[in-house]
């Protein structure tokens, strides 16, 4: 335990967690708008996921809190004050980069203190600091070793530390498990937000893995071409999408085109419930917005729907189905999927008889793999 950074503690002191807000923010690289009025505002203690595929601008809108980068315009504000002119060094942020970016000629010890000594802390303070957030993570017996005698997750449980050494009022993490395997990310996942939470830390969690963002923040901003999408929590994002960019990030993988009927449509014969986001029922035809788990296949030698691709995951199947000439994406449990033979002919169904529904996308953007 550490008491020197546990938000529990009662000292009067401000909270842990900054407000932070970005506003408008634009970084241009020649003709590449990186950042493209990209807008954020963050609550004190909360975790927020940057969700969006590579380029769309997270390391940049990252850089750009820290005080790595400088805007072209925007503005970022701390607990309501402007930073812009202030250095990276004094905006009380730590760090955690996707590569583990330790010093190879320090021990874990000394890696964790270097932010400190950097600070002038005294030396004694130093090692005692460095040694409970060591204990914080779970690594005090790794305080002599040094990277190269630690695995990537060991590595990046110390960067985490050295992070947190300057009890930063926010913590920047940049696609910080990306580099280690699923188990051990799974277990850091957990890991950083349990420590998250205890801390009450604002933190931002730059990823491209949806299951990622998901899992873990309190709210995901998903991104695209340097502005942000839509920001909700990942409850609201999954079940409510607002744009098609952000469904097909969020795991729906089929588009089917329906008609509506009396505020309901007709999907696969079967008269659904419309589930429309929050921005309301969009004008004009619609898709039906499909996950794999939402839709249901069975051998059927009278249907006119058959199969085109098969894809085995492991506990369950990817099967195609082309329906009306429309692909069709299902999971379906592999022993089952064992005998569907490619070009049976399948009845198609709706798992749950209320569907989500977006404006009919003209050139169907879900590719047919
Ligand atoms: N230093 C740089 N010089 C030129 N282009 C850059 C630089 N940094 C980022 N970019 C460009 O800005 C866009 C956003 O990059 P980045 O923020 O790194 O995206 P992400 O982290 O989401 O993958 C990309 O097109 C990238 O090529
Ligand atoms: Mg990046």
């Amino acid at each position: 335990m550490t008491e020197l950074v546990d938000a529990t503690r009662t000292t009067g002191a401000a909270p842990a967690g900054a407000r932070v807000s970005l506003e408008g923010l634009v970084r241009t690289y020649g003709t590449t708008r990186a950042l493209d009025g990209f807008s954020l505002a963050i609550e004190p203690g909360e975790f927020v996921a940057l969700l969006g595929p590579s380029g769309c601008g997270k390391t940049t809108a990252l850089r750009v809190l820290a005080g790595f980068e400088r805007l072209d315009s925007g503005r970022v504000t701390v607990d309501g004050r402007d930073v812009s002119k202030i250095s990276a060094q004094h905006r009380d942020m730590g760090m955690v980069f996707q590569s583990y970016s330790l010093f190879p000629n320090m021990n874990a010890l000394n890696n964790v203190a270097f932010g400190l000594r950097m600070r002038r802390q005294h030396a004694t303070q130093r090692r005692q600091k460095a040694g409970e957030l060591l204990e914080l993570v779970g690594l005090s017996d790794q305080a002599s070793k040094y990277p190269h005698q630690m695995s990537g997750g060991q590595q990046q449980r110390i960067a985490l530390a050295r992070a947190l050494a300057i009890e930063p009022r926010v913590l920047l993490l940049d696609e910080p498990l990306s580099a280690l395997d699923a188990k051990v990310r799974a277990e850091l996942r957990d890991q950083i937000r349990q420590l998250q939470q205890r801390l009450a830390i604002t933190t931002v969690f730059v990823t491209h893995d949806q299951e990622e963002a998901l899992s873990m923040a309190d709210r995901v901003c998903v991104m695209s071409a340097g502005r942000a999408e839509q920001t909700a929590t990942p409850a609201a994002l999954y079940s409510r999408p607002t744009t098609s960019f952000v469904a097909e990030f969020v795991g729906v993988s089929s588009r089917v085109p329906v008609e509506p009927v009396d505020g309901s449509v007709v999907l696969f014969g079967e008269r659904c419930r419309i589930r429309a986001s929050d921005t309301g029922l969009p004008n004009g035809p619609l898709d039906a917005l499909l996950r794999p788990e939402d839709v249901a296949i069975t051998l059927d030698e009278t249907a006119k729907p058959f199969v085109t691709h098969k894809s085995f995951l492991g506990a369950t199947t990817r099967v195609i189905a082309q329906v009306d000439g429309v692909a069709v994406r299902v999971d379906v449990r592999s022993d089952v999927a064992a005998d569907i033979e490619l070009g049976a002919r399948v009845r198609v169904s709706v798992v749950s008889r209320d569907v989500l529904v977006a404006e009919r996308s003209v050139t169907n953007p879900v590719s047919p793999q």
